[in-house]
Protein backbone atom coordinates (compact mmCIF):
# COMPACT_ATOMS: atom_id res chain seq x y z
CA UNK A 1 0.00 0.00 0.00
CA UNK A 2 1.81 3.26 -1.17
CA UNK A 3 1.14 5.99 1.92
CA UNK A 4 -1.97 7.74 0.14
CA UNK A 5 -4.64 6.15 2.03
CA UNK A 6 -3.70 6.63 5.21
CA UNK A 7 -7.07 7.69 7.35
CA UNK A 8 -8.89 6.31 4.68
CA UNK A 9 -9.23 9.40 3.03
CA UNK A 10 -8.17 9.73 -1.05
CA UNK A 11 -7.13 13.63 -1.48
CA UNK A 12 -8.80 14.84 -4.48
CA UNK A 13 -7.52 16.51 -7.19
CA UNK A 14 -4.98 14.90 -9.67
CA UNK A 15 -1.79 13.27 -8.23
CA UNK A 16 0.37 15.40 -10.82
CA UNK A 17 -0.15 18.51 -12.56
CA UNK A 18 1.85 19.78 -15.74
CA UNK A 19 1.28 23.36 -16.38
CA UNK A 20 2.50 25.12 -19.86
CA UNK A 21 5.83 23.00 -19.25
CA UNK A 22 8.69 24.56 -21.16
CA UNK A 23 11.96 22.52 -21.03
CA UNK A 24 14.65 24.40 -23.21
CA UNK A 25 18.40 23.30 -23.83
CA UNK A 26 21.46 25.69 -24.45
CA UNK A 27 22.91 24.79 -28.06
CA UNK A 28 26.73 25.13 -27.67
CA UNK A 29 28.48 27.02 -30.68
CA UNK A 30 25.05 28.73 -32.07
CA UNK A 31 23.50 31.49 -29.88
CA UNK A 32 20.09 29.69 -29.48
CA UNK A 33 18.16 27.70 -27.31
CA UNK A 34 16.03 24.52 -28.10
CA UNK A 35 12.46 24.17 -27.05
CA UNK A 36 12.48 20.30 -26.03
CA UNK A 37 9.13 20.53 -24.40
CA UNK A 38 7.45 23.88 -25.22
CA UNK A 39 4.00 24.71 -23.01
CA UNK A 40 2.69 21.07 -22.39
CA UNK A 41 -0.54 20.78 -20.21
CA UNK A 42 -1.40 17.32 -18.38
CA UNK A 43 -2.63 16.05 -15.14
CA UNK A 44 -2.49 12.19 -13.90
CA UNK A 45 -4.76 11.53 -11.12
CA UNK A 46 -4.26 9.04 -8.51
CA UNK A 47 -4.19 4.92 -10.11
CA UNK A 48 -3.98 6.42 -13.59
CA UNK A 49 -1.56 4.86 -16.11
CA UNK A 50 -1.06 7.67 -18.50
CA UNK A 51 1.05 7.15 -21.31
CA UNK A 52 3.15 9.83 -23.36
CA UNK A 53 3.88 8.73 -27.35
CA UNK A 54 5.33 10.39 -30.20
CA UNK A 55 7.95 10.36 -32.35
CA UNK A 56 11.88 10.62 -31.56
CA UNK A 57 12.73 13.80 -30.62
CA UNK A 58 9.32 15.02 -29.46
CA UNK A 59 10.14 15.79 -26.08
CA UNK A 60 8.79 12.79 -24.24
CA UNK A 61 11.77 12.04 -22.00
CA UNK A 62 12.60 15.99 -22.06
CA UNK A 63 9.00 16.10 -19.86
CA UNK A 64 9.90 12.52 -17.93
CA UNK A 65 13.13 14.18 -16.83
CA UNK A 66 11.31 17.40 -15.81
CA UNK A 67 9.20 15.82 -13.53
CA UNK A 68 12.36 14.30 -11.88
CA UNK A 69 13.88 17.63 -11.88
CA UNK A 70 16.92 16.23 -14.17
CA UNK A 71 15.84 18.50 -17.00
CA UNK A 72 16.54 22.43 -16.86
CA UNK A 73 12.48 24.06 -16.60
CA UNK A 74 12.62 27.40 -18.16
CA UNK A 75 8.65 27.95 -17.31
CA UNK A 76 5.52 26.11 -16.20
CA UNK A 77 4.82 24.11 -12.71
CA UNK A 78 5.21 20.40 -12.04
CA UNK A 79 2.67 19.89 -9.10
CA UNK A 80 2.83 16.53 -7.36
CA UNK A 81 -0.48 16.39 -5.02
CA UNK A 82 -0.44 20.21 -3.92
CA UNK A 83 3.31 20.14 -4.00
CA UNK A 84 5.22 22.31 -6.42
CA UNK A 85 8.07 20.07 -7.39
CA UNK A 86 9.65 22.81 -9.84
CA UNK A 87 10.06 25.45 -7.23
CA UNK A 88 11.90 23.07 -4.82
CA UNK A 89 15.26 22.92 -3.38
CA UNK A 90 17.99 21.11 -1.51
CA UNK A 91 16.69 18.96 1.10
CA UNK A 92 13.39 19.72 0.43
CA UNK A 93 13.62 18.72 -2.80
CA UNK A 94 15.52 15.46 -2.16
CA UNK A 95 12.52 14.80 0.62
CA UNK A 96 9.91 15.02 -2.66
CA UNK A 97 12.25 14.10 -5.45
CA UNK A 98 11.79 10.19 -3.86
CA UNK A 99 7.66 10.12 -4.26
CA UNK A 100 8.41 9.87 -8.05
CA UNK A 101 10.61 6.97 -9.19
CA UNK A 102 11.99 6.10 -12.37
CA UNK A 103 12.38 3.17 -14.67
CA UNK A 104 14.71 3.65 -17.39
CA UNK A 105 14.98 1.03 -20.94
CA UNK A 106 18.50 0.46 -20.49
CA UNK A 107 18.24 -2.43 -17.99
CA UNK A 108 21.85 -3.16 -17.71
CA UNK A 109 23.08 0.25 -17.34
CA UNK A 110 21.09 0.54 -14.39
CA UNK A 111 22.15 -1.64 -12.31
CA UNK A 112 25.51 -2.18 -10.82
CA UNK A 113 27.30 -5.24 -12.08
CA UNK A 114 29.35 -5.27 -8.58
CA UNK A 115 25.96 -5.69 -6.54
CA UNK A 116 24.30 -8.33 -5.95
CA UNK A 117 20.14 -8.11 -6.24
CA UNK A 118 19.59 -8.17 -2.43
CA UNK A 119 22.22 -4.97 -2.19
CA UNK A 120 20.64 -3.67 -4.92
CA UNK A 121 17.08 -3.30 -3.96
CA UNK A 122 18.26 -2.55 -0.61
CA UNK A 123 20.54 0.59 -1.96
CA UNK A 124 17.50 3.11 -1.79
CA UNK A 125 16.01 2.31 1.66
CA UNK A 126 20.08 2.37 3.10
CA UNK A 127 19.96 6.04 1.53
CA UNK A 128 17.48 7.38 3.65
CA UNK A 129 17.31 9.54 6.96
CA UNK A 130 16.07 6.42 9.10
CA UNK A 131 16.43 3.08 7.10
CA UNK A 132 13.49 0.69 7.81
CA UNK A 133 14.34 -1.46 11.01
CA UNK A 134 13.12 -4.62 8.67
CA UNK A 135 14.95 -3.98 5.47
CA UNK A 136 15.58 -7.61 5.04
CA UNK A 137 11.66 -8.55 4.64
CA UNK A 138 11.62 -5.76 3.03
CA UNK A 139 13.35 -6.58 0.11
CA UNK A 140 12.31 -9.63 0.31
CA UNK A 141 8.34 -8.96 -0.44
CA UNK A 142 9.86 -6.24 -3.09
CA UNK A 143 11.26 -9.12 -5.08
CA UNK A 144 8.04 -11.27 -4.50
CA UNK A 145 5.72 -8.34 -5.19
CA UNK A 146 7.48 -7.99 -9.03
CA UNK A 147 7.28 -11.57 -10.26
CA UNK A 148 10.81 -12.98 -8.89
CA UNK A 149 11.74 -14.98 -5.72
CA UNK A 150 13.91 -14.97 -3.17
CA UNK A 151 16.63 -17.40 -4.91
CA UNK A 152 17.33 -14.48 -7.91
CA UNK A 153 18.34 -12.19 -4.30
CA UNK A 154 21.79 -13.27 -4.23
CA UNK A 155 22.24 -13.12 -7.98
CA UNK A 156 24.66 -10.36 -10.10
CA UNK A 157 22.78 -8.61 -12.81
CA UNK A 158 24.67 -10.43 -15.41
CA UNK A 159 22.93 -13.94 -14.50
CA UNK A 160 19.47 -11.80 -15.00
CA UNK A 161 17.72 -12.27 -18.51
CA UNK A 162 16.46 -8.54 -19.85
CA UNK A 163 13.09 -9.06 -18.55
CA UNK A 164 14.41 -10.05 -15.25
CA UNK A 165 16.64 -7.27 -14.64
CA UNK A 166 13.79 -4.86 -15.49
CA UNK A 167 11.68 -6.48 -13.10
CA UNK A 168 14.74 -5.79 -10.06
CA UNK A 169 14.85 -2.42 -11.59
CA UNK A 170 11.20 -1.78 -10.80
CA UNK A 171 11.32 -3.46 -7.41
CA UNK A 172 14.40 -0.80 -6.88
CA UNK A 173 11.88 2.05 -7.97
CA UNK A 174 9.21 0.87 -5.15
CA UNK A 175 11.44 0.15 -2.12
CA UNK A 176 10.93 3.89 -1.37
CA UNK A 177 7.24 3.41 -1.73
CA UNK A 178 6.83 6.20 -4.62
CA UNK A 179 2.76 7.79 -5.71
CA UNK A 180 4.54 7.91 -9.53
CA UNK A 181 6.11 5.08 -11.76
CA UNK A 182 7.88 7.33 -14.25
CA UNK A 183 8.98 4.21 -17.36
CA UNK A 184 10.58 5.49 -19.94
CA UNK A 185 10.48 3.16 -22.71
CA UNK A 186 10.91 0.47 -19.87
CA UNK A 187 10.04 -2.33 -22.49
CA UNK A 188 12.01 -1.01 -25.22
CA UNK A 189 14.45 -3.12 -25.35
CA UNK A 190 12.61 -6.58 -24.85
CA UNK A 191 11.04 -9.09 -26.35
CA UNK A 192 7.36 -8.79 -27.40
CA UNK A 193 6.41 -11.67 -25.17
CA UNK A 194 8.85 -10.61 -22.11
CA UNK A 195 7.10 -6.70 -23.04
CA UNK A 196 3.83 -8.65 -22.50
CA UNK A 197 4.89 -9.52 -18.41
CA UNK A 198 6.11 -6.33 -17.49
CA UNK A 199 3.37 -4.66 -18.70
CA UNK A 200 1.08 -6.92 -16.55
CA UNK A 201 3.45 -6.14 -13.72
CA UNK A 202 2.44 -2.53 -13.88
CA UNK A 203 -0.87 -3.16 -14.45
CA UNK A 204 -1.29 -5.20 -11.33
CA UNK A 205 1.08 -2.80 -8.97
CA UNK A 206 -1.78 0.07 -10.22
CA UNK A 207 -4.54 -2.14 -9.21
CA UNK A 208 -2.50 -3.75 -5.99
CA UNK A 209 -0.80 -0.35 -4.82
CA UNK A 210 -3.20 2.19 -6.47
CA UNK A 211 -0.18 3.45 -7.52
CA UNK A 212 0.28 5.99 -10.66
CA UNK A 213 2.26 5.51 -13.99
CA UNK A 214 3.46 7.89 -16.25
CA UNK A 215 4.29 5.24 -19.16
CA UNK A 216 6.72 6.52 -21.81
CA UNK A 217 7.20 4.85 -25.17
CA UNK A 218 7.31 5.00 -29.15
CA UNK A 219 5.04 2.08 -29.43
CA UNK A 220 1.56 3.21 -30.02
CA UNK A 221 0.64 -0.54 -29.43
CA UNK A 222 1.78 -0.83 -26.21
CA UNK A 223 0.86 1.77 -24.59
CA UNK A 224 -3.17 2.12 -25.98
CA UNK A 225 -2.87 -1.30 -24.38
CA UNK A 226 -1.30 -0.35 -21.07
CA UNK A 227 -2.47 3.27 -20.14
CA UNK A 228 -5.41 4.75 -19.25
CA UNK A 229 -5.54 7.99 -21.30
CA UNK A 230 -2.55 8.81 -23.60
CA UNK A 231 -0.54 12.07 -24.74
CA UNK A 232 0.80 12.77 -28.27
CA UNK A 233 3.75 14.51 -28.55
CA UNK A 234 4.77 16.07 -31.71
CA UNK A 235 7.68 18.56 -31.55
CA UNK A 236 7.62 19.52 -27.68
CA UNK A 237 3.92 19.95 -28.02
CA UNK A 238 0.95 18.09 -27.17
CA UNK A 239 -1.26 17.33 -30.12
CA UNK A 240 -4.05 15.27 -28.48
CA UNK A 241 -4.84 13.89 -25.45
CA UNK A 242 -7.99 10.96 -25.03
CA UNK A 243 -8.50 8.02 -23.29
CA UNK A 244 -6.74 5.30 -24.97
CA UNK A 245 -9.81 4.00 -26.55
CA UNK A 246 -10.82 6.65 -27.99
CA UNK A 247 -7.53 7.59 -29.76
CA UNK A 248 -7.30 4.28 -31.09
CA UNK A 249 -10.87 3.82 -32.63
CA UNK A 250 -11.38 7.46 -33.38
CA UNK A 251 -8.41 9.71 -33.38
CA UNK A 252 -8.97 13.82 -33.72
CA UNK A 253 -5.57 14.84 -34.91
CA UNK A 254 -3.75 14.18 -38.13
CA UNK A 255 -0.97 13.10 -36.56
CA UNK A 256 -2.98 10.56 -34.26
CA UNK A 257 -4.19 9.58 -37.35
CA UNK A 258 -0.91 8.84 -39.11
CA UNK A 259 0.55 7.39 -36.38
CA UNK A 260 -2.07 4.41 -36.19
CA UNK A 261 -1.79 3.64 -39.96
CA UNK A 262 1.75 3.45 -39.54
CA UNK A 263 1.44 0.20 -37.11
CA UNK A 264 2.44 -2.88 -38.27
CA UNK A 265 -0.66 -5.39 -38.80
CA UNK A 266 -1.66 -7.76 -35.88
CA UNK A 267 -1.43 -10.43 -37.68
CA UNK A 268 -0.17 -11.58 -41.58
CA UNK A 269 -3.71 -10.21 -44.37
CA UNK A 270 -3.91 -11.30 -46.95
CA UNK A 271 -7.34 -9.95 -48.01
CA UNK A 272 -5.74 -6.46 -47.46
CA UNK A 273 -4.37 -4.43 -50.00
CA UNK A 274 -0.98 -2.04 -48.30
CA UNK A 275 -2.40 1.32 -47.43
CA UNK A 276 -0.20 4.65 -48.62
CA UNK A 277 1.75 6.20 -45.63
CA UNK A 278 -0.28 8.57 -44.27
CA UNK A 279 3.15 10.29 -42.68
CA UNK A 280 5.69 11.94 -45.24
CA UNK A 281 9.16 13.19 -44.77
CA UNK A 282 11.09 13.89 -41.38
CA UNK A 283 10.59 15.19 -38.32
CA UNK A 284 11.61 18.94 -38.81
CA UNK A 285 14.33 20.08 -36.06
CA UNK A 286 13.08 21.66 -32.90
CA UNK A 287 15.72 24.46 -32.84
CA UNK A 288 13.71 25.87 -36.16
CA UNK A 289 10.41 24.42 -35.56
CA UNK A 290 7.44 25.10 -38.50
CA UNK A 291 5.55 28.11 -37.73
CA UNK A 292 2.01 27.50 -36.50
CA UNK A 293 0.80 23.87 -36.22
CA UNK A 294 4.09 22.10 -36.23
CA UNK A 295 2.58 19.23 -37.72
CA UNK A 296 1.47 21.31 -40.91
CA UNK A 297 4.41 20.25 -42.82
CA UNK A 298 3.72 16.59 -42.94
CA UNK A 299 0.08 16.70 -42.53
CA UNK A 300 -2.35 15.63 -45.52
CA UNK A 301 -4.78 18.14 -44.44
CA UNK A 302 -2.84 21.09 -44.06
CA UNK A 303 -4.78 24.56 -45.11
CA UNK A 304 -3.42 28.02 -44.94
CA UNK A 305 -4.70 28.73 -41.73
CA UNK A 306 -2.33 25.98 -40.28
CA UNK A 307 1.02 28.37 -40.83
CA UNK A 308 -0.61 31.09 -40.05
CA UNK A 309 -2.21 30.27 -36.45
CA UNK A 310 -1.02 27.96 -33.56
CA UNK A 311 -3.82 25.77 -32.64
CA UNK A 312 -4.00 25.74 -28.81
CA UNK A 313 -4.83 22.33 -27.36
CA UNK A 314 -8.76 22.38 -26.71
CA UNK A 315 -11.59 20.00 -25.59
CA UNK A 316 -13.59 18.51 -28.59
CA UNK A 317 -16.58 16.14 -27.82
CA UNK A 318 -16.11 12.78 -26.94
CA UNK A 319 -13.61 14.18 -24.06
CA UNK A 320 -10.49 14.38 -25.42
CA UNK A 321 -8.31 17.46 -26.34
CA UNK A 322 -6.73 18.41 -29.19
CA UNK A 323 -4.42 20.87 -31.05
CA UNK A 324 -6.09 21.03 -35.01
CA UNK A 325 -7.76 24.15 -36.15
CA UNK A 326 -10.10 21.65 -37.96
CA UNK A 327 -10.93 18.71 -35.40
CA UNK A 328 -14.36 19.31 -36.32
CA UNK A 329 -14.60 18.87 -40.20
CA UNK A 330 -11.88 16.03 -40.22
CA UNK A 331 -13.18 12.81 -40.58
CA UNK A 332 -9.94 10.45 -39.81
CA UNK A 333 -9.99 7.14 -39.61
CA UNK A 334 -9.09 4.75 -36.34
CA UNK A 335 -7.04 1.82 -35.46
CA UNK A 336 -7.69 -1.13 -38.54
CA UNK A 337 -10.25 -3.58 -37.09
N1 LIG B 1 20.74 17.44 -22.90
C1 LIG B 1 20.30 17.92 -24.07
N2 LIG B 1 20.94 18.93 -24.69
C2 LIG B 1 20.49 19.42 -25.89
N3 LIG B 1 19.39 18.96 -26.51
C3 LIG B 1 18.71 17.97 -25.93
C4 LIG B 1 19.12 17.37 -24.70
N4 LIG B 1 18.24 16.39 -24.36
C5 LIG B 1 17.33 16.36 -25.36
N5 LIG B 1 17.59 17.30 -26.31
C6 LIG B 1 16.81 17.59 -27.50
O1 LIG B 1 15.48 17.82 -27.10
C7 LIG B 1 14.56 17.26 -28.04
C8 LIG B 1 13.65 16.29 -27.32
O2 LIG B 1 14.42 15.18 -26.88
P1 LIG B 1 13.83 14.01 -25.99
O3 LIG B 1 14.95 13.11 -25.63
O4 LIG B 1 13.05 14.59 -24.89
O5 LIG B 1 12.84 13.29 -27.02
P2 LIG B 1 12.13 11.86 -26.92
O6 LIG B 1 10.73 12.07 -27.35
O7 LIG B 1 12.37 11.27 -25.60
O8 LIG B 1 12.90 11.03 -28.05
P3 LIG B 1 13.26 9.45 -28.08
O9 LIG B 1 12.01 8.75 -28.57
O10 LIG B 1 14.35 9.37 -29.10
O11 LIG B 1 13.68 9.03 -26.72
C9 LIG B 1 15.40 16.63 -29.14
O12 LIG B 1 15.50 17.56 -30.21
C10 LIG B 1 16.74 16.40 -28.48
O13 LIG B 1 17.78 16.45 -29.41
MG1 LIG C 1 13.28 9.50 -24.94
Amino acid sequence: MTGLLQDGAMPAGPLLSVDALCVQFDLPGAKATLKAVDGVSFEIGRGEIFGLIGESGSGKSSVARAIMRLAPIAAGAITLAGTRLDQLQGRELRRHRRRVQMVFQDSSDSLDPRMTVRQAIAEPLRMQDAPPADAGGLVASLIQRVGLDESHLDRKPHTLSGGQKQRVNIARALALSPELLVCDEAVSALDVSVQAGIINLLLSLQQELGISVLFISHDLGVVAHLADRVGVMYLGRLAEVASAEALTSRPRHPYTEALLAAEPEPRPSTHRAARPPLIAGEVPSAANPPSGCRFRTRCRYVRERCAAEQPPLRPVDGGGLVACHFAEELVLEGRRA
